[in-house]
């Protein structure tokens, strides 16, 4: 039986079909609003609007549930690997073995990258964020393929190419910035192995792959892979919206990470928590600062749009980084410095009646440390995690039979109409 949410304006009265997704979320379609009223909604950051149907990512905020395709992120961060968890968010299943030995074979054959690349890659000043690289480079790879006439041919290479190459430019832009000579991919390597042999093999100091990093990296990435309609991937979904090719679209979306309230605050948590423990600044003083409305700063890491409860992926990772490190007996300052200041937060009276918990970013740069990444790559780190939910989301916005290019409206608020002046007799 169909339901409907009535609205009254202006006494005459409208229905609105309601929605319900598969977890029983509810929504009011009112695709058909101005059409029937001549009215348009305001959703100012798009906090009660759902902008699409969705089949891949289900998160709930209030109980902190995240779930790709039906299976819990905690399951597949402890079981699957990165690969794995890629192939079931791009093809909506679980691979058999045949199935993912052939995905990850691919992955390997299309990971070069072409070598007039370099050449881009040499001349970006040294000084450039490895984020504004990566994400020209994506772009710029629409170009160096230009086999590709429109955005569907042969996309179902285009993806598995995407995915290959980028953890290759990644650490090309890395090994580049820092006057390093390039390591090629290895086709004997996992994806994850793969990565870190480029990042940290040299001539010098031949790279021995640790599986415990594997084991970390994979689930680092696989807590990064989908979080529904974020940011970056509303900026993918709005670019790609516009019939451009997959490679524009991610290149957007990667954009959008960069900024520190998105995928940039795992950088700035540990810029934050640096400045902290250099200034010895006081663990109150910081909180002060951050509750202040006059004051700019914000605690990074905390907080989130949806998650009302303490992000289920920073969980995974707080967890994670304690094993790493008592496993591999290490020690970092800015790790228990990130303990304390998550105990003072959670005990003050301003992050408990807001729902301020640590996200994602809140630990994750501690192990991005002990791994040696460097500080301005962990946001690439974060874009690598997140492709496959890119490439998931785009492919599936351009299959939507419902497809329409993403125009929203807006409330004008500017001058009426007025006469232009010429320019002398204006006073
Ligand atoms: N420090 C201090 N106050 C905060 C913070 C924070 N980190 N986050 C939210 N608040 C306050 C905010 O000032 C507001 O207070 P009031 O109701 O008095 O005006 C209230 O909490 C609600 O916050 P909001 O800004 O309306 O929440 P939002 O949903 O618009 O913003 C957010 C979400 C993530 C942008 C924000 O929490 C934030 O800036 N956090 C710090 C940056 C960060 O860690 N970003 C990573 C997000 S997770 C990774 C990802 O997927 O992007």
């Amino acid at each position: 039986m169909a339901e409907y949410a009535t609205l009254e304006i202006e006494g005459k009265k409208y229905k609105f079909p309601i929605i319900t997704g598969s977890e029983g979320e509810k929504g009011i379609d009112i695709s058909a609003l101005r059409r029937q009223t001549g009215y348009i909604t305001l959703d100012t950051g798009y906090g009660n609007t759902g902008s699409c149907k969705s089949s891949i990512t289900f998160m709930d905020g209030e109980k902190g549930i995240l779930r790709y395709r039906g299976i819990p992120v905690e399951q597949l961060a402890e079981y699957s690997t990165f690969t794995e968890t890629s192939y079931l968010l791009l093809n909506g299943k679980l691979p058999t073995r045949n199935e993912l030995n052939k995905f990850s074979v691919m992955l390997n054959d299309l990971s070069l990258v072409h070598e007039d690349m370099q050449t881009f890659f040499q001349n970006f000043p040294r000084a450039s964020h490895p984020m504004g690289i990566l994400s020209s480079m994506v772009n710029a790879l629409r170009s160096f393929y230009p086999e590709l006439k429109d955005e569907d041919d042969d996309i179902e290479k285009t993806m598995p190419r995407l995915l290959a190459k980028i953890r290759t430019m990644a650490a090309m832009a890395f090994k580049i910035s820092r006057g390093y000579k390039v390591v090629y991919p290895r086709p004997d390597l996992s994806y994850c192995a793969n990565f870190l042999n480029m990042m940290f093999d040299s001539p010098v100091k031949p790279y021995e792959v640790d599986p415990d990093v594997v084991k970390a990296l994979n689930a680092f990435w696989i807590l990064h892979a989908d979080h529904e309609q974020n940011c970056s991937t509303s900026a993918v979904r709005v670019v790609g919206s516009g019939r451009v090719n997959l490679y524009a679209a991610v290149s957007a979306g990667m954009a959008a990470l960069w900024g520190p309230l998105h995928g940039g605050a795992n950088q700035a948590v540990i810029e934050m928590l640096n400045d902290i423990h250099k200034s010895g600044t006081k663990l109150k003083k910081v909180i002060e600062r951050a509750k202040d409305k006059n004051d700019p700063f914000r605690l990074m890491g905390f907080g989130h749009r949806v998650y009302k409860t303490y992000d289920p992926r920073a969980k995974i990772m707080k967890k994670m980084v304690d094993n790493y490190f008592a496993k591999n007996k290490l020690e970092d300052p800015l790790l228990n410095l990130a303990k304390e200041l998550e105990e003072v937060a959670l005990t003050d009276e301003y992050f408990i009646s807001r729902n301020l918990y640590p996200n994602v970013d809140f630990y994750s740069g501690t192990f991005l440390r002990a791994i040696n990444i460097p500080t301005n790559m962990f946001t690439v780190m974060f874009a690598i995690g997140r492709l496959p939910g890119w490439i998931s989301q785009w492919k599936e916005s351009i299959d939507d039979p419902d497809w329409k290019i993403s125009r929203p409206r807006q409330i004008y608020t500017g001058p009426t109409e007025q006469q232009f002046v010429l320019i002398d007799e204006r006073e």
